[in-house]
């Protein structure tokens, strides 16, 4: 048996931040950030009560509708999330509190932008192994809480958002998957977390914000993603052709026309959100996901490539028949 998403959700805060917004109160421009990214617009949590927590449950409610399923039936939950409420306990178990889904184990993934890839590949082993057949992941993030409000070069990019998907256990679903890691590369992207505190050790640092080399970042992302995406189709025996859609993660537009152009496919394949989400990290693949189902831009038997990048740095990629 293989993983099959069967249903799925999603939630953007109401508060809408345009790029002229931000000109206003930054040294930027309009102009800069559409030429740069193909971001126009992205979403902001703007309340106390708008968390990574409030956003990950919206969106697994609409996905668990969109399966029809109950959520006492998930016997897994995963989320995906560099930016939780709580160091401890996990986004995953509050999710499980909120929801009433008693039967489920939960957990959270830390695998920055590749995090919903790491937890559908995660689920589908748990599938295969026989283990588990029905999950909720949620990729969510509430990124604008560790950006650095001054850095121009980082804080146009991000926005923040949750989508989550309903898998099942299925004869037909997932083709192929991969996923990797290169901890060299894990000082282009970081954010560190609290230092050692304790009665022996003075220190004065607080909790630092995210710091990003975006070129370093740009040029990886175009190369890693291409690869993998080469390496699933040889996998799986498939012609890039074959694939409805290649669902990217929405960092960078220009990253997306990249990998299009070396791939040698339209750009009508790679159907891409960042212009009004911004990067939404680990949100930003089931995000869009779920904006092609709500289209009704997918039919049963569609072919689906997801592909992903991020801190870590980290990379994954899953191929499945819709
Ligand atoms: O999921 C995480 C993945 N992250 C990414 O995928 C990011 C990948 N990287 C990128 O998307 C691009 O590298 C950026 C969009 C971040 C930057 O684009 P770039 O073409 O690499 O620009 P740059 O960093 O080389 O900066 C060019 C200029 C600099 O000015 P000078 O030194 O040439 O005078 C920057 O200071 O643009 C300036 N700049 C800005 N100007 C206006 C940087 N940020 C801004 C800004 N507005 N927001």
């Amino acid at each position: 048996m293989r993983a099959k998403i069967i249903g799925t959700g999603s939630c953007l805060p109401e508060k809408i931040v345009t790029n002229e917004t931000l000109s206003a109160i930054m040294d930027t421009s309009d102009q800069w950030i559409r030429s740069r990214t193909g971001i126009r617009e992205r979403h902001l949590v703007s309340s106390e009560t708008e968390t990574t927590l409030s956003m990950a449950v919206q969106a697994a409610r609409e996905a668990l509708s969109d399966a029809d399923i109950l959520p006492q039936q998930l016997d897994l939950i995963i989320v995906a999330t560099v930016s939780s409420d709580y160091i401890t306990p996990a986004a995953a178990c509050l999710v499980q509190k909120e929801l009433g889904a008693c039967h489920a184990a939960a957990f959270d993934i830390n695998a920055a932008c590749s995090g919903f890839l790491f937890a559908l590949n995660t689920v589908d082993a748990y599938i295969q192994a026989g283990i588990y057949q029905t999950a909720l992941i949620i990729g969510v993030e509430t990124l604008s809480k560790i950006l650095d409000w001054s850095d121009r070069s980082t804080c146009v990019l991000f926005g923040d958002g949750a989508g989550a998907a309903v898998i099942k256990a299925a004869e037909e679903g997932m083709i192929a998957s991969l996923q990797g890691s290169d901890g060299n590369g894990s000082d282009v992207l970081v954010c560190r977390n609290r230092t050692n505190n304790n009665p022996w050790i003075s220190t004065d640092k607080s909790p630092d914000y995210l710091y990003m080399n975006g070129q370093e970042v740009f040029k990886f992302a175009v190369k890693k993603e291409t690869e993998c995406i080469q390496i699933l189709l040889e996998k799986a025996g498939m012609e890039p052709e074959e694939v409805t859609y290649f669902l990217l993660h929405q960092a960078n537009y220009r990253i997306i026309s990249s990998i299009a152009r070396k791939l040698k496919l339209p750009p009508e394949k790679f159907p891409t959100n960042v212009d009004h989400c911004g990067n939404t990290s680990a949100a930003s693949i089931p995000i869009l996901l779920d904006e092609i189902r709500k289209d009704r831009k997918l039919s049963p038997g569609d072919i689906l490539l997801l592909s992903g990048f991020g801190a870590g740095l980290t990379w994954g990629a899953a191929l499945l028949r819709w």
